[in-house]
């Protein structure tokens, strides 16, 4: 009998601890692709601020937008020479800004402006940071560097400012496989395809919103990309793909970071702990035979394993072949406190 999708969902769902061990045990011809930094031994999260050291390696290799310090009730981000604190408390706040000063003395970090953002239990408590320290009148848009690569910062744009600096080294991987194709799902400003595009990858972006894809072209721009060669619509993942599909198109990179809940404009809800396998067997469809399809997710009942495991039970419902390799951690993120992501590399 197929496996049908619930099935497999019923069996995974709860995040079931530190989960990377087996995705490290592959092949090494794919090695040059993945970046050589051994995994991190599991260490608290609670105070924990760069070293020095990771802060000049940041700076040797043209990064100014990465994590400064990680808490368990909150963190600290750095966007060129503006900072954000993201906080579950007003102890957090207030904490957080004093270690900051502390730090940038010690690290001869000058900062110009603070941000702070509360982080709220239900999505629809969030709010755009606020300034809480420098100049009102400066624009509240700015612009960083990845690895040489620039991407525009909005402060008031909404919750999320434009970058999510977790999938750093993800963006490297995928930069490093040099794809003739990408399909960006749920693309968002398109950093994944700035990075792909930046080594000459044909690139289809697809986001809800046209607010996201317009500040993706903007990225494009800002790295001297024309956009001839890329895509952007505007619509829902969940009815792209079997459009894409019987159009035959297919790719040979794939990026699934679906938020963890989403309502499409014609009501139709996503949510991902029940609609991720749904998700993945529609992109299969979708996907070259050695195509590499990254799974990432922020739910925080899904790990890692849990992605593998929703990966093999598509596979096996769809008769194909893949292995599976997670990326450590960035260097400036403690293990188990960004995004949840796996690379499926299909056969
Ligand atoms: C977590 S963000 C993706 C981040 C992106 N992968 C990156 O690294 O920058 C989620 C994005 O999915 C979009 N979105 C949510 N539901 C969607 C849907 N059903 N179809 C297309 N886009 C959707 C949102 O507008 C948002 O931009």
């Amino acid at each position: 009998m197929t496996p049908t999708p619930e099935r497999a969902h019923g069996i995974l769902s709860k995040r079931s601890g530190p989960a990377r061990s087996r995705a490290h045990n592959q092949p090494a011809a794919e090695d040059r692709i993945w970046n050589k930094v051994e995994p991190q031994p599991r260490q608290r999260a609670s105070f924990k601020w760069i070293e020095p050291s990771v802060l000049r390696d940041f700076v040797a290799e043209h990064t100014d937008a990465h994590r400064l310090c990680t808490t368990d009730d909150g963190w600290v981000e750095r966007f060129g020479s503006d900072v954000l604190i993201s906080v579950k408390t007003e102890a957090a706040r207030e904490r957080l800004m004093t270690e900051l000063h502390l730090w940038a003395l010690a690290a001869n970090f000058k900062i110009s402006r603070v941000f702070l953002r509360h982080l709220p239990k239900q999505n629809a408590e969030r709010e755009a940071p606020r300034l809480i320290l420098g100049d009102a009148n400066t624009p509240l848009q700015s612009v960083v560097t990845e690895r040489f690569l620039r991407y525009a910062i909005d402060f008031a744009a909404g919750y999320s400012v434009g970058l999510f600096l977790d999938q750093r080294e993800n963006r490297r991987a995928l930069r490093q496989m040099t794809p003739a194709t990408l399909l960006n799902c749920f693309s968002y400003t398109c950093s994944f395809s700035v990075a792909a595009g930046s080594v000459g990858t044909r690139t289809v972006n697809i986001d809800l919103s046209k607010k996201s894809l317009a500040r993706g072209r903007e990225n494009f721009g800002l790295n001297g990309l024309p956009t001839e060669n890329h895509r952007f619509v505007a619509d829902d993942v969940m009815e792209v793909l079997p459009r894409l599909a019987r159009k035959g198109e297919r790719f040979d990179a794939i990026i699934l970071d679906p938020p963890t809940f989403s309502r499409a404009r014609k009501g139709r809800a996503f949510q991902v702990e029940q609609d991720f396998e749904t998700l993945l067997l529609a992109t299969l469809e979708v996907a070259e035979r050695n195509a590499r399809i990254l799974l990432s997710t922020n739910c925080s009942s899904l790990d890692e394993r849990a992605l593998e495991v929703m990966g093999r039970f598509c596979l096996k419902a769809t008769r194909r072949a893949g292995s599976f390799r997670s990326q450590p951690p960035p260097v400036d993120f403690p293990p188990e406190t960004g995004a949840r992501t796996i690379w499926l590399t299909l056969r």
